[in-house]
């Protein structure tokens, strides 16, 4: 994660009283966040689910169109499948959700508020850096490949960024983490570290850490496909879970059972396209595309 969040480092040239007023909005982020108690945290997760938008959304890799004008909608507490075949955008789309990439044209909200950038006249202006940081708390990222922290327990792993963010406490934070640990059935592991875990538990410890900053929206990219097929199992029954308690989500994955079992709706991306969207039982079962059933004909 610590890389992915370096890379995005970014410059913006602003005069003076644009900066005090960029100062002022990093303020706010930073004491709006509060202080919860653990306790609090911990009843429903003391989760908000949030509504994600993405509007008209293009990006290029030099002349590659990755993403050719993408427009997606995810309601409060809906989860969101996106399938499509390798090279399509999908993990483009979810690194443009948290703006670890930027469109060059288009913008994503999180409940009404634009992610990485705000409005200055006609045009959308790039935000400080830890203004997009404290935004991106609100954004839970989950990888395929995990992406923990190495040379740090599982517990500290969970319980570092919300003390990291200053939004808990360090004993609060742990108290969470132990709660989160307990909640993916790990509550055994919290001193072991993270090449002692399986596949399978690395990624629940993952999944503990996202929900430790009470993000109102978990994007998932490819979440089960280093695991061995075994331990598929264990890592979809939490992300299970966590689609029935009401957590926005938004799924890559080629698991099409699994997408047809929790997905509200699916989302079929070719060429940096959605080219079909709707209720599972309608995308995967009478797939209006020819793209669509081609490529269904080849995973299914
Ligand atoms: N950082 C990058 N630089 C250049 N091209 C990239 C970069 N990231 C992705 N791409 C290209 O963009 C396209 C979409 O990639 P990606 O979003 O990873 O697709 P998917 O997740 O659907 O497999 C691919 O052709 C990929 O090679
Ligand atoms: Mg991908």
């Amino acid at each position: 994660m610590s890389g992915e969040a370096r890379r995005t480092t970014v410059k913006t040239r602003t005069d003076p009283q644009e900066q005090e007023q960029e100062q002022e909005q990093e303020q706010e982020q930073v004491t709006g966040t509060g202080t919860a108690p653990a306790a609090e945290v911990i009843g429903a997760l003391g989760i908000q689910p949030a509504a994600v938008e993405v509007h008209d959304v293009h990006k290029w890799y030099g002349a590659h169109h990755v993403l050719d004008g993408v427009e997606l909608t995810v309601r409060p507490g809906e989860v969101t499948v996106v399938l499509g075949p390798s090279g399509s955008g999908k993990s483009t789309l979810l690194r443009v959700i948290n703006h670890l990439e930027k469109p060059e044209i288009g913008h994503v909200s999180l409940n009404g508020e634009l992610i990485g950038v705000r409005r200055h006249g006609e045009r959308l202006k790039e935000l400080g850096e830890r203004v997009i940081l404290g935004q991106r708390s609100r954004i839970g990222f989950v990888f395929q490949n995990f992406n923990l922290f190495p040379h740090l327990t599982v517990l500290d792993n969970v319980a570092a960024a919300p003390v990291a963010t200053g939004k808990l406490s360090r004993p609060e934070a742990r108290q969470l983490a132990r709660d989160l640990l307990a909640r993916v059935g790990l509550a055994d592991k919290s001193s072991a570290y993270p090449r002692q875990l399986s596949g399978g538990q690395q990624q629940r410890v993952a999944i503990a850490r996202a929900l430790a900053l009470r993000p109102g929206v978990i994007l998932f990219d490819e979440p089960t496909s280093a695991l061995d097929p075994e331990l598929v199992g264990e890592v979809l029954a939490v992300i299970k879970d966590l689609a029935r308690s009401g957590t926005t989500l938004v799924i890559v994955t080629h698991e099409i059972g699994f997408a047809r079992e929790i997905a509200d709706r699916v989302v079929f991306m070719d060429g940096g396209r959605i080219v079909e969207q709707g209720p599972p039982a309608q995308v995967l079962d009478h797939p209006q595309q020819e793209r669509t059933r081609d490529f269904l004909s080849k995973v299914l």
